[in-house]
């Protein structure tokens, strides 16, 4: 059986309508990143932060999984953990379309952070108007999402899953943002196969053996069952 990790950015969201980062139509465009991912931007100016990533909280009512997210959840029903989801994305769309053996090493939109007492708890509302912690009582919730100059979570669970990985694939990610732009040469040098799906080459494409050039919402289905006849 391979063991397979499948690397996720903001790539493979945007058939459903959420806007990538770096892209034309991005997210950052209109927005220093300095501002709203930096703890130091939170700390200058707290509503401008809680005010973003509360409308894009908001937005994901809107939005669904499309067929690559699909993909990824059906073939997981087949190999159960040997395929391992880790994603940059801080959107629910993998979990909603099925997705169980899932890690969000940059945090989750639908999760907000105490930081007086380091609660993580399921949140859906704003954060704008500074709720009390369901735990503490304290006002001082920020959303669970990892920014510039903090350590995204579960690095040691992905490494290990990269040194045991058969294959690496990575979908919809500019390879513009380390530590996730290297697990490409990890995962090789431990000998996985390793295939890079994006609309266009990413920076780091010559790291891997195989580059496909597309939309991922036709080319991870396609991928799937690639590994499903193999
Ligand atoms: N199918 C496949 N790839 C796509 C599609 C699509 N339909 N649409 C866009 N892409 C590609 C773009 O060509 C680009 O290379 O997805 C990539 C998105 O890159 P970014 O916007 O940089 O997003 P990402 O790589 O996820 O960013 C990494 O940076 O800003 C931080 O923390 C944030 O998790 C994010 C991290």
């Amino acid at each position: 059986m391979p063991q397979i990790v499948v690397l996720t950015g903001a790539g493979i969201s945007a058939e459903s309508g959420v806007p990538t980062f770096r892209d034309s139509d991005g997210l950052w465009v209109g927005h220093h990143i300095d501002d709203v991912a930096t703890p130091e931007g939170f700390e200058r100016d707290r509503s401008l932060v809680q005010r973003f990533y509360d409308a894009r909280r908001a937005s994901l009512s809107g939005v669904e999984p499309n067929a690559a997210h699909r993909a990824l959840a059906e073939l997981e029903e087949t190999m159960g953990e040997a395929l391992l989801v880790v994603t940059q994305n801080i959107d629910d769309l993998h979990e909603r379309a099925g997705s169980r053996n899932v890690i969000h090493m940059h945090g989750e939109l639908l999760k907000a952070r105490c930081r007086a007492c380091g609660a993580v708890v399921p949140w859906q509302g704003p954060l704008i108007d500074e709720p009390a912690c369901p735990l503490c009582g304290t006002h001082d919730l920020r959303p669970d999402v990892v920014w510039f100059g903090e350590m995204p979570y579960e690095m040691e669970r992905i490494a290990d899953a990269l040194s045991q990985a058969t294959h690496f694939l990575s979908v919809g990610t500019s390879g513009a943002v380390y530590p996730a732009a290297g697990f490409v040469q990890h995962a090789r040098r431990h000998g996985a196969r390793t295939l890079e799906l994006n609309l266009e080459p990413s920076e780091g494409s010559h790291f891997f053996h195989e580059s496909r050039l597309g939309p991922a919402g036709e080319l991870v289905p396609q991928w799937a069952r690639e590994i499903l006849w193999s």
